[in-house]
This record gives structure tokens, C-alpha cells and sequence, in this order.
């Protein structure tokens, strides 16, 4: 087993999941905003740390992804990625400066932060850094998204992935097919499976060890305008059906984003995903909102309680950790 495979099964197995705590600062502005907390570095750090010393961190959470500005921060005069490995999870980071347009295709995006990579990557791996993202976004509808969309996002994914490979960080590899739009899940099934070989197309030119990575997929879902929700049981069917044909099977796990999905939606979906999994990927969580929806608006409103805070918190962590191993159920859900 190859040091990388190995960090990727210490960040994925037996359960545990990736706390996706990366959003950049606008984003987290935004998500302040919609409770009414002003985005301060203070606020940001405070309600992270709160997350970061939750108890469900040991048991559930194989890793923490982090931007840039937190993983410099330090609360009590302790370094977040040191309160984060006392807890015994790996520290990531967001490495990916943003998508831009894509010149060529201007409604489409193109993840930019190539340049310097190599060197940020070194300093990132001596602030404890053992793994690393970046997410590449494509648009959906008949026209969406282009070859042009496709064949530049994956190049860049790929040469993103051989450069933290080469810096001995394990790769996740974000691409994700947005949820807004009107299109049907099947015509979801069809262009998340496009733009996943296209990715391991490149991944496979650029000499990227497969075993050393983590995909990080949306679910198949029918867009969020299409008026046609789809059970979980056929969200969850499709989506293995996507993986199954579209992802190489060197590739050790495969950590899912929520990407708008509501907590419990997110949660229903992977234990679905992780009864009928009858291949040999981990399948998990790498969740952001779904993860931290329901702590952050309680917080917002009782910013003195911790515990009440982390109680919330370390109930979505306990529940995802059941659906990445199919354990999960309503009852157990609602029974506490
Ligand atoms: P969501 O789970 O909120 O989609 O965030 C995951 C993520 O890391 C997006 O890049």
C-alpha cells in the first residue's frame, strides 16, 4: 500500500467522513449573512473552532477541509490544525483560487490557481497538511456543459492532482455538476458521467496514482427547477450507476458533496447509496452545508453555547457516519 492510498483510507474508512469547512470568504460571508452574524475573522473562527472541538470529530470525521485564512489561525493560542490531529483527523486545504469564466464559453467557469501551486503546496504540507481540494463547476442543460467546459476543467484537475501527489498530499478531485437548472435526472446521470471520464481521462495522462486519491462527485439528482424530485432509492441507484461506469477501480473512495441537498435529504441519500453499494469503493460524506446548516443557525442565535452548538453538530456528523455505513434509519434519526 502506497503512503497516499493509506492517508486516503485513514480519511474515509469505517465510517468517517470529511468535514468540508473550507468556504472561502465570500462564500462564508454569504452563509454568515443569511443568520445575521457579520463575517469577522473572529466570527469565522469562532463558530469553526466550535466544530473543530466537537466530540463526533474523534469517531466520525477522517478529515477537515480548511481555507487558507484558517488554517493560519490559532484559538487560545493553540494552531487550528493542531486542535484539529489532537482530535485525530487529517487537515485539508483548499488549494483552487475560485472558477472564473471561461473565456470562450462565458456562462460556463474555469477553476483558476495553478500558478505557484507547487510552492503553496510546500507550505500547506508544513502546516500539517496531508491532503488537499479543488473543485472544478460545471453548468447543466441541453447545451451545458461543453466540451470546452469539460476538457479544460479536467486538465486543470489533473495537473492540480500530479502536483500534490508529487508533494506527498492526497488529492481530492471536486468535480461537480450543479444542482440549479431544470433538467432531468437521467440527463444528470448522463453528463456527471461525462465529466467524470474526463477527469480520470486526464488524471491518466498525467501519470496521477489512481489508488492515492478521493473523488469528490455530486449525487445524481434531477436539477432543483426541473418540478420532478426523485426518490432517494432511484437518487441512490442512478448514482452508483453513474460510479460504477465512469470511475477507474484503482480509485480508493468516493466522498460525496451536498451540494444544496437539505441535511436529512443528504444523509437518506448515501445510506441508500452505501445498501445497494455492491462495488469496492468507500462511499461517503465530504459535506459542507449538510454538515453545518442546522449548528450555524442555532449558533447565530446562542453564540455563548458551545455545547448546544456542538450537540447539533455532532448529531448530522453521528447520522452521516451511520449512512456511510447503511445504518442509518428515520427512527434513529428522530430518536433523540
Ligand atoms: P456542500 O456540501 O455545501 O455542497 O459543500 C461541499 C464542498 O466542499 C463544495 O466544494
Amino acid at each position: 500500500m502506497t503512503i497516499l492510498n493509506n492517508i486516503a483510507l485513514e480519511i474515509i474508512s469505517d465510517g468517517k467522513g470529511i468535514l468540508a469547512a473550507d468556504e472561502s470568504t465570500a462564500t462564508m460571508t454569504k452563509r454568515l449573512d443569511s443568520v445575521g452574524v457579520s463575517s469577522t475573522s473572529e466570527n469565522r473562527l469562532a463558530f469553526r473552532n466550535i466544530l473543530f472541538s466537537s466530540e463526533s470529530m474523534r469517531k466520525c470525521i477522517g478529515g477537515v477541509i480548511l481555507y487558507e485564512e484558517t488554517i493560519r489561525q490559532s484559538y487560545n493560542s493553540k494552531r487550528i490544525p493542531e486542535i484539529i490531529s489532537n482530535m485525530g483527523s487529517h487537515i485539508g486545504i483548499k488549494v483552487d483560487t475560485g472558477a472564473k469564466t471561461l473565456a470562450g464559453s462565458p456562462h460556463e467557469k474555469i477553476t483558476e490557481g495553478l500558478d505557484g501551486l507547487r510552492e503553496r503546496l510546500k507550505e500547506y504540507y508544513n502546516l500539517g497538511a496531508k491532503f488537499t481540494k479543488w473543485r472544478g463547476v460545471y453548468i447543466i442543460s441541453q447545451k451545458y456543459p461543453t466540451k470546452l467546459s469539460m476538457k479544460s476543467n479536467a486538465h486543470a484537475l489533473a495537473r492540480y492532482a500530479a502536483i500534490v501527489q508529487e508533494c506527498k498530499m492526497v488529492p481530492i478531485v471536486e468535480p461537480e455538476v450543479l444542482m440549479d437548472g431544470s433538467h432531468s435526472a437521467n440527463e444528470c446521470l448522463e453528463k456527471t458521467s461525462e465529466v467524470i471520464k474526463e477527469c480520470f481521462s486526464e488524471l491518466m495522462l498525467h501519470n496521477v496514482d489512481l489508488s492515492g486519491l478521493i473523488l469528490k462527485p455530486n449525487m445524481v439528482l434531477a436539477g432543483s427547477d426541473s418540478g420532478d424530485k426523485i426518490s432517494s432509492d432511484e437518487v441512490a441507484k442512478l448514482t452508483l450507476e453513474c460510479l460504477k461506469n465512469s470511475v477507474p477501480k484503482e480509485v480508493p473512495g468516493i466522498a460525496f458533496l451536498s451540494g444544496g441537498q437539505s441535511e436529512v435529504e443528504a444523509t437518506e441519500n448515501l445510506n441508500l447509496i452505501n445498501k445497494y453499494n455492491n462495488t469496492k469503493f468507500i462511499m461517503t460524506y465530504s459535506y459542507g452545508r449538510a454538515l453545518q446548516q442546522s449548528a450555524l443557525k442555532y449558533w447565530s442565535n446562542n453564540v455563548e453555547d458551545t455545547k448546544g452548538t456542538q450537540k447539533i453538530f455532532n448529531h448530522r456528523a453521528e447520522m452521516n457516519t451511520l449512512a456511510a455505513q447503511g445504518k442509518w434509519s428515520k427512527d434513529i434519526e428522530t430518536a433523540q
